[in-house]
């Protein structure tokens, strides 16, 4: 894609990543972007780089506009090799002693990825750099979502350059929200859930952070997806609302199955949930991506994890799942296990095991059932539904 002017003298220089499904286990159905941004001022300041595999498409980006020899200034602002893998070859481009400004703990992570002894400049929180009309601010983001995260903020535009946060894996023609519309919102929600719900507290608290400080927002340019210029405080709305962590009246009945009767046992309980009027979705772990059902998690009061038991322990997809759930650490679920088993029947221990780990309240006792499901297990399957559904309903 061309460069695009942004704002005056402000450019879109990076580049769509159409084709890649799988970024390191989150699917990216519609692929992404690894967005950086060129500002022309007394000194041309580049923000940020791409993947590695996508250097030189940048390099030909910057090259439309002007000598990439010309960039006075890189600013890295993660140390993510999607966006710091083409430093090598962008700094061999532009001259190998550059200034290379990036935070504290970027300086020492980048050192521990790249063995290039580049013009580093370290800059401390709330730290400005004057570029000639215009004065960049640094803004430490700890853990959102690396150590070395940092935001830069551009004064005069008030324009907020906002590495991974706000972003979303996305690749389309449209640059800005506005070209997008609501249609946008689903993929800035699943990006939340699978990379940064983790953080919440801190996402919060650096919400109030630059509140405190006054700072007036245009324009937030993410490093992925599309750029909020429309309405950026929709997006922060709703990274408070999904921080917060409230979840609606919805229950998740999430299952593996091999022989079907696993899966009976979830589609009963699913029937007995929505029979108290909670919303539910019944999400087999072999037709849904980890990362999708995680979307779903974020705003669910209800995980209802189901596995038939396999050589002694959970099935391998279930085992996935709970592994992936519990690092992005959920908060304010309630619980419940449920599987069909031949023989041992551990499985159904193995998940409320899990989800105590995760501080789930857990309801009613695991529900095991042997084999083959009939009439009567599947009413007891009902009825734990039921409760399940009772218990939503009575939940704040
Ligand atoms: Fe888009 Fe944390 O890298």
């Amino acid at each position: 894609m061309k460069p695009f002017e942004i704002a005056k003298g402000i450019y879109a220089v990076g580049v769509r990543d159409w084709n890649i499904r799988d970024f390191h286990g989150y699917s990216t159905h519609l692929g992404t972007s690894y967005n950086a941004f060129l500002i022309m001022d007394d000194k041309i300041t580049l923000v940020d780089t791409v993947k590695k595999e996508f250097a030189d498409e940048l390099i030909d980006n910057i090259a439309t506009l002007i000598d990439p020899k010309k960039i006075d200034y890189v600013v890295s602002c993660h140390t993510e090799m999607d966006h710091s893998g083409g430093l090598p070859r962008v700094m061999h481009r532009i001259g190998e002693d550059k200034p290379l400004f990036c935070s504290k703990l970027g300086y020492k992570n980048h050192s521990r990825h790249f063995p290039q002894k580049w013009n580093y400049r370290p800059v401390e929180n709330m730290e400005e750099l004057n570029i000639g009309k215009r004065t960049l601010v640094f803004l430490e983001t700890r853990m959102v979502h690396w150590p070395d995260s940092m935001f830069v903020y551009l004064k005069n535009e008030k324009i907020l350059f906002s590495s991974d946060g706000f972003g979303q894996h996305y690749a389309g023609q449209e640059l800005f929200d506005d070209e997008v519309g609501d249609a946008i919102m689903p993929h800035a929600k699943k990006y939340f859930a699978n990379i940064l719900l983790l953080y919440s507290p801190l996402i919060l608290k650096l919400i109030d952070q630059v509140t405190g400080l006054g700072l007036e927002i245009d324009m937030i340019c993410p490093d992925h997806g599309i750029i909020w210029r429309k309405d950026p405080g929709k997006i922060i709305n709703a990274y408070v609302q999904w921080s917060r962590q409230v979840p609606e009246k919805k229950a998740l009945v999430i299952y593996d199955t091999m022989w079907h009767s696993t899966e009976k046992m979830a589609n009963a309980i699913a029937a007995g949930i929505a029979e108290t009027g909670a919303r539910v979705r019944p999400l087999s772990l072999r037709k849904w991506h980890r990362s999708d059902v995680m979307t779903e998690v974020l705003d669910a009061k209800a995980i209802v994890v189901g596995s038939p038991t396999l050589n002694n322990g959970l099935f391998p997809t279930v085992s996935d799942f709970l592994t992936y759930m519990k690092g992005l650490k959920p908060q304010n679920k309630i619980g419940a296990a449920f599987g069909s088993y031949g023989w041992s029947g551990e499985a159904v221990k193995l998940i409320k095991k899990e989800l105590e780990t995760m501080k789930f309240e857990m309801l009613n006792e695991a529900l095991r059932i042997q084999y083959v499901p009939e009439k009567e297990a599947l009413e007891t399957c009902r009825r734990f539904g039921e409760k399940i559904g009772q218990a939503i309903n009575a939940s704040d």
